[in-house]
């Protein structure tokens, strides 16, 4: 039997992601679609009974803003809430505001695919004249090293001592965060695409160890479309 459960969720679509812009740390809203999202992931939530103890997100408003929906939609408005930047998205670098597809059609989808689902290689470093300038990028890699401090540091500890915990945060913070759990390959990882505002429940061992798959609260077919949808987000218009 699991010894504790962990809830997590990527935030509802954002307008850049609506728009198929990459975006990072800019700080997007969510769409309307989006908040509708984080509302049905909510609904899922209460329907499976699933109850909190404390709450961690980004610093990013389309995460705290999905985390908030679903305090909202659960009736657990009271609960705690953790914000660190530590699970912010991965900083897209140069990348930051460009459109996917049209990326795709400059740099080829394979090198899009690299830069967006690769362990280890970063997108390009922000220009000084970039419009989002703040001179970073980050691999998964990178994400990873700065966000799992956060998770063995604060949010492990406090599962193991018997909080039900639940994340609210970004494709690429959780697929890190994914990463770490299931021990998964840096090939592995390159195929994992998290759908926006689906929860995805973890059943863990007494070391945190999954004793089964992530389990979507979602119907399957759904689950399977909106993953193949952020997977063709780096596909070229043509
Ligand atoms: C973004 O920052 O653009 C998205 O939230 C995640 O992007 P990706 O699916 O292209 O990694």
């Amino acid at each position: 039997a699991a010894a504790h459960r962990l809830v997590i969720v990527r935030h509802g679509e954002s307008a850049w992601n609506q728009e198929n812009r990459f975006c990072g740390w800019f700080d997007a809203d969510l769409s309307e679609k989006g908040v509708e999202e984080a509302k049905r992931g909510a609904l899922a939530i209460r329907d499976a009974g699933l109850k909190f103890d404390v709450c961690y997100t980004s610093v990013l408003k389309r995460a705290v803003k999905t985390l908030w929906t679903i305090m909202e939609g659960t009736d657990q408005m009271w609960l705690p809430v953790i914000r660190t930047w530590r699970l912010n998205e991965r900083h897209y670098g140069g990348l930051t505001g460009l459109n996917k597809a049209e990326t795709a059609e400059k740099h080829g989808e394979e090198q899009v695919k690299i830069w967006r689902r690769s362990f280890d290689i970063p997108p390009p470093p922000m220009e000084k004249d970039h419009p989002y300038n703040k001179v970073i990028s980050e691999s998964l890699k990178d994400t990873i090293a700065r966000a799992l401090p956060f998770w063995n540091d604060v949010i492990a500890p406090e599962i193991k001592s018997g909080k039900n915990v639940i994340i609210a945060a970004h494709g690429n913070s959780l697929r890190g965060i994914v990463k770490h759990l299931e021990g998964m390959s840096d090939a592995a990882i390159m195929e994992l695409n998290l759908p926006t505002g689906i929860p995805i429940v973890y059943e863990l061992d007494a070391n945190l160890k999954p004793i089964k798959p992530m389990a979507f609260l979602g119907d399957e077919e759904t689950v399977k479309k909106a993953m193949e949808a952020v997977a063709a987000q780096g596909k070229a218009k043509k």
